[in-house]
């Protein structure tokens, strides 16, 4: 048996990543910001959770040492939380609130989880972590076109913080493994409701990352995947 973390746990990506890890009998604890939404997200799954405001970096902090210490080391971490930015976010648009909220949910946040619960997990030389990024923090291939500045710009940061983690911690020699995902335009919340892809075809690849065969002689990691196939930054 081993221990699961998702954030954004409570619908969309994360819900669904959540469910088949569950299904395919890990433990798992959800996190995401609405406490009510949350705990019937966690009912459903007849899992554990943890409500917080991950654009407060502090409380962040705070609640996942909580869970580190209540909960042990997590075998899989998957960061699924993030939020799109105002239609009108254009690099000379934005407002500095925007700018703010958006890169402290979608990117400080994350330096906060993996920096707390990543380490435990790369001393355990045991652990995969998955990050939500978006084809729209891509420095290449279709789509960058400029817009949704905080958003593209939190997700590119994102990119960037897999790569260098993966530097930092041996590419796989030395068990931890960390990658990010792109999941397509999927319905979601986020995605809407005419989105191309179902939340079972958006998640496939994050499953597939978290609980795939690694041979660090032949595998790759360290890496942005969409469709279990490696694609460029
Ligand atoms: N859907 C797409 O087409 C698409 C495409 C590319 C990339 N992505 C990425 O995939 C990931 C999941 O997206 P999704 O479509 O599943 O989004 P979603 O349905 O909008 O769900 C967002 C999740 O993030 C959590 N969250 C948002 N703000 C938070 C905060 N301040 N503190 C804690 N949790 C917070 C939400 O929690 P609450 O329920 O408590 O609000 C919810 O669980 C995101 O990183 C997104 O950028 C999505």
């Amino acid at each position: 048996m081993s221990l699961a973390i998702v954030t954004g746990g409570s619908r969309g990506l994360g819900f669904e990543t959540a469910r088949a890890l569950k299904a395919q009998g890990h433990d798992v604890v959800l996190v995401a910001k609405d406490p009510e939404r949350l705990k019937k997200a966690a009912n459903q799954l007849q899992c554990e959770y943890r409500a917080v405001d991950l654009e407060d970096l502090n409380q962040g902090k705070e609640t996942f040492q909580e869970i580190l210490a209540t909960f042990g080391v997590p075998q899989i971490l998957v960061l699924a939380h993030g939020v799109m930015s105002e239609k009108m976010s254009k690099t000379l648009k934005t407002t500095t609130e925007e700018w703010r909220r958006v890169m402290a949910i979608n990117l400080d946040s994350v330096f906060t989880a993996v920096n707390v619960l990543g380490a435990p997990m790369a001393e355990a030389r045991n652990g995969r972590i998955i990050i939500f990024s978006a084809c729209l923090g891509r420095m290449s291939g279709p789509g960058n076109t400029g817009g949704l500045a905080p958003y593209r710009i939190s997700k590119a940061g994102v990119n960037a913080l897999v790569r260098n983690l993966a530097h930092e911690t041996g590419h796989g020699t030395r068990g931890l493994l960390v990658d990010a995902v792109c999941p397509n335009h999927t319905r979601t919340d986020m995605g809407g409701p005419d989105a191309p892809l179902s939340v079972e075809e958006g998640a496939d690849t994050a499953i597939w990352l978290a609980t795939r065969d690694f041979d660090p002689a032949t595998d790759k990691t360290g890496l942005l995947w969409e469709e279990r196939q490696v694609i460029d930054w």
